[in-house]
This record gives C-alpha cells, structure tokens and sequence, in this order.
C-alpha cells in the first residue's frame, strides 16, 4: 500500500503532512519480552522489557522451551504495560510491529501471535520487522540516521557488516563463518565461571586486565574478506583454561578477559575500518548487544575519527534487545507502506535483504 492510500484508508483524505504516527512495537524473538510505543520512529513514548535472564542464568545460557513458556507469561503484561506508560490504547495506535525473525521459533510465535491479534482487534496494520534490521534503527532513536550507511552489528546471535543503501535495502557485505561475537563473549564468560549473559561479565572482569598476557588468535584478519570467524578464538581461550588447570595453576580472570576481549574487539574494528575505505561511506551505525561494549565502542570511535567517518551508537539501554527499536525499524517501512496482513508468520530464520 503506498503512502496515499495509508492517509485515505486511515483519515479518509491524502495528506503530506500526517499527525504523529505513533506504533506499538512487539519483540520475542530472544530471552527478553518487550513492548514500546514509538512516535514517528524516534520518540520512545513507552518501553518495557521483562528479561529472563534469572530463568535462563542457571542453565549457563538460553534454553528455548524456558523463553518460550516465559515469553507466553509476560506477553500481554509488557503490552499492558506499554500502552499504560503512553496513556494510550489501542484505538490510539497508526500500527502494530513485532519481530517476526530471525530467532528462536517458539519464541517468536508468541510475539507474532499477540501482534496479528492486537492488529485484527484494532484495525490498525500490521508490520513485522527483520530482528536486525530493528538493532540497526535503534540508533535513530537518539540521533538522525539517514540511508546510505555502513553497519557493523554484533549480538548474541549475529555478527554481520552491513550497507543500508539509500533507499533503505539493507546487503551484507560479511558476516561470521562460525559463532557470533556475543555467543563467543558468553561461552568464554561460562568457561571462565562468570555467568550469564556473558559480556557485561567479561567486561567487568577485564577491568584492571591485562589485554597482553595472551595473545590470543585475531581470525580472518588477512586478505580483503569482511568475514569473521570466532570459533578459533573461543577454542584457544579453552585451551588455554585446560592447560593451566591440568598444570595446577590458577586462572587469571581479569588477564584472559583482558586478553580474550582484546582479540575480539581487534577483529571487528579491523574489518569495520575495511568497509569504511573499501565502500567509500562516512557513517557507521554500531548495534547490538556486543555494541554495550565500552572497549569496542572507544576502539571503534578511533577507527572512525582516523577515517573521517561518524560513528552513530545507539543509547546503551537500546544495544541489547528492546520493543523500541522494532518500532523505529518499523516506521521506516510504515513510510514507505510497506505493511504486511494476517499471514505474517514467525521464521526462525530471514535473509537479511528481504527485510
Ligand atoms: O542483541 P542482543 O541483546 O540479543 C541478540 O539478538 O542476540 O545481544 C546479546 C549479546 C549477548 O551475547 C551478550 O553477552 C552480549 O550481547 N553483550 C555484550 C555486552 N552486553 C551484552 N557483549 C560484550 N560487552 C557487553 N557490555
Ligand atoms: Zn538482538
């Protein structure tokens, strides 16, 4: 449906100049159940996330059958919850968005589910958001992100480079062969006995580390590929845990976090620094959990300044996963009209340029 017909439909005349379009945005597509309103893709008018981590912290990561029961208790209280903070219901609302992949399944079809029943309820459309392409808006909700730009995205799940053409379609210019940087961060932080979920831990225990007591593998770092590879790294700290303690030694935590952090952030600044010169843009978004990272997120501020570029960070409360930043992704499909009806489906997985 084009922008047009949107006004006609919704207010019965065309009009350039719309009122505030204000979207209740829904995600689930992890370990958090979240829902905001979002006015006009920048204004977080609510947002609550209900996190899961206690219920997951004893099994040392997410469990899906766990996220998806949680998902279906806490579903309708972060909706409620959502439209209460804004003093609004759903008569107020130009759409509904939900994270309808990539992700776990189950988890998904409760967000989706709630979503397309609040959508046939309300008569407002429905729009379902790529999860990534909702990490990178996150950053227009705190600062102006204009097409075309470069993105690096790191999260539990993904760890891609991405160019956000200037009318708005998203390619992958690289990604990671194995795991992704945040599923590195938490495997490490569990062999390294410091829980669940692993960043924030590591980072906290690499404060007063030495970054240079190993120098652990930098993968992928040669060539002009915009790959990455992790697996390596996470099988050297292993190693390196097993031969000390079969030596008897004890483990320097704060070191190997140090040192394990350092290799990780030196391969994506790396390869952020390769898509900058090599595509010639001069604005890179950073998203994602992993983009909570204060090391990653000076080392890259660095990296930008070098090349004349503008780093866009979005505030730190919107890097891990949030309902806010699906409805900033979804107003910029809202505006292009590109809505989607009753047969939206979950799928655990989506490629990134059909989003
Ligand atoms: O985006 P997100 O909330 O969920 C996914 O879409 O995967 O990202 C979660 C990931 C976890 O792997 C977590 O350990 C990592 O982001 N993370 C961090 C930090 N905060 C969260 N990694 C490094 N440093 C942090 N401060
Ligand atoms: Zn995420």
């Amino acid at each position: 449906m084009r922008w047009s017909e949107i006004m006609r439909a919704r207010y019965g005349h065309d009009t350039a100049t719309p009122r505030s379009i204000d979207i209740l945005a829904v995600e689930s597509s992890c370990d958090e159940t979240a829902a905001a309103v979002i006015r006009d893709g920048r204004i977080v008018v609510s947002s609550v996330v209900a996190s899961q981590i206690s219920s997951h912290q004893r099994f040392g990561g997410v469990v899906p059958e766990v996220a998806s029961r949680a998902h279906v208790e806490q579903v309708t209280v972060v909706i409620e919850q959502a439209l209460a903070d804004a003093h609004m219901t759903l008569a107020d609302l130009q759409a509904i968005a939900v994270t309808h992949g990539p992700g776990l399944i189950g988890a998904l079809f409760v967000g989706v589910t709630a979503a397309k029943t609040l959508a046939q309820v309300s008569g407002a459309p429905l729009i379902g958001v790529h999860h990534l392409a909702g990490h990178l808006y996150a950053a227009a909700l705190s600062q102006d992100v204009e097409p075309p730009f470069l993105a690096l995205v790191v999260s539990g799940g993904h760890t891609e480079l991405l160019y956000v053409n200037a009318q708005g379609s998203i390619e992958r210019l690289g990604s990671t062969r194995d795991d992704a940087a945040g599923e590195a961060y938490d495997k490490v932080a569990r062999a390294l006995g410091l829980g669940y979920p692993g960043g924030p831990a590591i980072q906290a225990a690499a404060t007063g580390g030495d970054p240079t007591y190993i120098r652990f593998p930098r993968a992928m770092l040669d060539g002009d590929s915009l790959d990455f590879s992790f697996s390596g790294l996470k099988s050297a700290v292993m190693l390196h845990l097993d031969r000390e303690r079969k030596a008897d030694r004890s483990i320097r935590v704060a070191d190997v976090a140090a040192s394990f952090q350092s290799a990780v952030t030196d391969a994506l600044v790396q390869k952020a620094r390769l898509a900058l010169s090599s595509t010639s843009q001069h604005t890179l978004v950073l998203a994602g959990g992993v983009a909570a990272n204060a090391h990653l997120r000076t080392r890259l501020r660095t990296v930008c300044d070098d090349a004349g570029a503008r780093l866009i960070v979005p505030d730190l409360r919107f890097c891990t996963d949030n309902a806010a930043m699906i409805g900033a992704a979804a107003f910029v499909r809202y505006k292009q009209g590109k809505l989607d009806d009753l047969t939206l489906t979950a799928q655990a997985s989506i490629p990134i340029d059909q989003w």
